[in-house]
């Protein structure tokens, strides 16, 4: 087997699995904006991959693809289960999105949670050169820092938490706090999306390991008496902003975009919301608050209608089973008290659709509601704004979602209010032309200077950095 210089170890593969007519199998690149902002950087690298297929016990030989090495992680439908349901997405989810729903603390999720992320540093360990970089992603593999580091000392490791991490108070309910700390800080660099949540980060570190934390780092003690540096810090995530202009040029998603609105009846307003079907988003309080306005009379339903993407998750999970009810109970009461014979309140559709699609959809909604209740970044507030070439539309965003410490020119909104949110959506439905041009050029500004590869860029030169330091002491 070929190794790398540049390794990325991920919960899931870049591709997804596709099967032909005829049972033909083939992978197609998957649209995550971690991809495309990570390819350049792999071909020139020969960069691999380490990842779960997204299948239970499928095997598959490591293969390139489109110039990166891909190395699949087989696992086993009962690893599905325990590891990524179970620890991954009924622990680790709920608890570091503030507790919005109960976590459930398993033990036996726990072990295979160990037992995975051993097999994931395993595969890292092997498809890694001597002295390579290894990036660890997301919460799902948080072990795969420190298992690495034993294996293989010689590595350069980063970690990036795409999600919240939460503040100790909230984490220390964790039967096992410790060890995942212990595992994070087996990584030189571990990024997080906002400043506090770095914050939290260390503090729990102080709290449980009481190791020092300064600014330029946590002295993080080795087997053998000595010490080294790992830096927690905030790299805000980003989107190929690029991509999302070059869509929105198009004639024909232009085009899809005025039919989108015929659709709908050409109701002088549409209001969009665009999530993964999951408790965190807000999408119940989203829809409260435009209730409300509907039978207070403040908004007309043939004036103004929401469409409501979300996008199936987890289905299995029994929170998001549960969600799931909740909210098609409540577009269902909704639509029924208003909707008229030509005219729909809430436009719900429980699809995923193709990012072109999208793009039209962002095209045609003048305001965007971003209502969560907590996220780590909410990609879906930048996409929008991407899109917005005419420097047009409201982007209505949640100070719970990391995107608010980048995007000040939002109209700012505290979901839990639910009277404020019924009002911050009016003044975006109000919103004179003026204004929605200063704001989104605002926010245009941002999404073009900080995208993707800036955000790739200075993850992999903190690596760089730390990688120097780490040779000077050794
Ligand atoms: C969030 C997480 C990712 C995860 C994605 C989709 O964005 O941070 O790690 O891949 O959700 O969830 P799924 O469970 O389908 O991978």
């Amino acid at each position: 087997m070929t190794q790398a210089e540049l390794v990325v170890v991920a919960n899931r593969l870049p591709v997804d699995r596709v099967v032909g007519p005829e049972g033909e199998l083939s992978w197609r690149r998957s649209p995550g904006g971690l991809v495309t902002a990570l390819e350049p950087v792999m071909r020139r690298a020969d960069g691999a991959w380490v990842g779960w297929p997204g299948q239970a016990d499928i095997d598959v030989d490591p293969f390139e693809f489109e110039g990166t090495y891909l190395v699949p992680v087989r696992l086993s439908a009962e690893e599905v289960e325990l590891y990524y349901e179970g620890m991954s997405n009924d622990t680790f989810w709920p608890l570091y999105h503030d507790v919005i729903s109960e976590p459930r603390y398993r033990r036996v999720w726990w072990d295979a949670y160990v037992k995975v992320n051993r097999r994931f540093a395993e595969a890292a360990a092997a498809a890694a050169a001597p002295g390579a970089t290894v990036w660890v992603q997301d919460y799902q593999l948080q072990l795969v820092p420190q298992m690495l580091r034993e294996r293989r000392p010689d590595l350069t490791i980063g970690y990036f938490h795409h999600i919240p991490f939460p503040a100790y108070g909230l984490y220390s309910q964790l039967p096992w706090r410790r060890q995942v700390l212990e595992g994070l800080l087996g990584a030189d660099v571990i990024g997080f999306q906002r400043v506090a949540d770095a914050g939290n980060f260390a503090r729990a570190v102080r709290r449980q390991l009481r190791y020092p934390t300064k600014a330029s780092g946590i002295t993080v003690p080795n087997p053998d008496g000595t010490t080294r540096n790992a830096l927690a810090k905030a790299f805000p995530i980003s989107i190929d902003t690029a991509s999302y202009v070059e869509l929105a040029e198009r004639e024909d998603i232009r085009a899809r975009a005025q039919e989108i609105r015929e659709s709908l009846g050409n109701p002088k307003k549409i209001l969009l919301g665009v999530d993964r079907l999951d408790y965190t988003k807000g999408i119940r309080h989203r829809m409260k608050a435009f209730g409300e306005l509907l039978a207070d009379g403040r908004v007309d339903v043939e004036d103004v209608t929401l469409v409501q993407v979300a996008s199936p998750s987890r289905e299995r999970v029994d929170a998001y089973m549960q969600l799931r009810d909740e909210i098609e109970l409540t577009v269902g009461r909704i639509n029924g008290d208003h909707d008229t014979m030509g005219h729909t309140a809430i436009r719900y559709l429980h699809q995923a659709y193709p990012r072109e699609e999208m793009v039209a959809l962002f095209l045609a909604a003048d305001v965007m509601l971003v209502t969560a209740l907590r996220d780590g970044m909410n990609l879906v507030a930048k996409e929008y704004v991407a899109s917005r070439i005419d420097n047009r539309g409201v982007l209505v965003l949640s100070e719970f979602a990391g995107a608010a410490d980048e995007l000040p020119s939002a109209v700012r909104i505290n979901p839990h209010d639910i009277d404020g949110m019924k009002d911050a959506i009016m003044r975006a439905i109000e919103m004179p032309a003026a204004e929605q041009g200063r704001r989104m050029r605002a926010l245009r500004k941002k999404v073009r200077e900080n995208d993707v590869a800036t955000w790739s860029q200075s993850f992999l030169r903190a690596m760089d950095h730390a990688q120097t330091l780490n040779h000077a002491k050794s």
